[in-house]
């Protein structure tokens, strides 16, 4: 899971993700998420991602901050960009056509091809960070069905 700064979307995209295979008691799957900028690595997310987290049942108060890197598509399978800048700076750090194809925006799993970006709460109100959980609510229970249990 990646957005910019790695303290709101991503480490909630996470965050729900993880909870929910736990919840399901489905092993086997590694979850992560980064950044595509250094704004805040080391950091914890943002305290009103964390609140609204724990308003809805999820805690990410443990993740950390950290950049993405081209390693990363030697670890993982599926790589889930915010918003379509995140995506194209993943896209410049992609190696070769392989990595290219691990990467997808995730609002594409909920209207395939909308391109439609998780809105970056950062600037905003604390209804923005409502909005972002429940756009990765739907979005995650779509990928556990179709790649984790399809
Ligand atoms: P995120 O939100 O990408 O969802 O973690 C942001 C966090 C920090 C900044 C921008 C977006 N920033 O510019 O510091």
């Amino acid at each position: 899971m990646v957005c910019l700064g790695n303290i709101c979307r991503s480490p909630i995209a996470e965050g729900i993700l993880r909870h929910k295979l736990q919840e399901q008691n489905i092993e086997g799957v590694e979850t992560d998420s980064a950044g595509t900028s250094s704004y805040h690595i080391g950091e914890a997310p943002d305290s009103r991602m964390r609140q609204t987290a724990i308003a809805n049942g999820v805690n990410i108060d443990d993740l950390q901050a950290r950049q993405f890197v081209s390693s990363d598509y030697d670890e993982f399978d599926l790589i889930y960009a915010m918003d379509s800048s995140n995506y194209n700076n993943m896209i410049t750090l992609a190696r070769n056509k392989e990595d290219k194809s691990k990467v997808k925006l995730i609002l594409n799993e909920v209207n395939a091809g909308a391109n439609n970006a998780v809105p970056d709460p950062y600037y905003g109100g604390d209804e923005g960070f409502q909005h972002v959980f429940d756009l990765l609510d739907v979005a995650t229970d779509i990928i556990i069905e179709k790649y984790v249990k399809g």
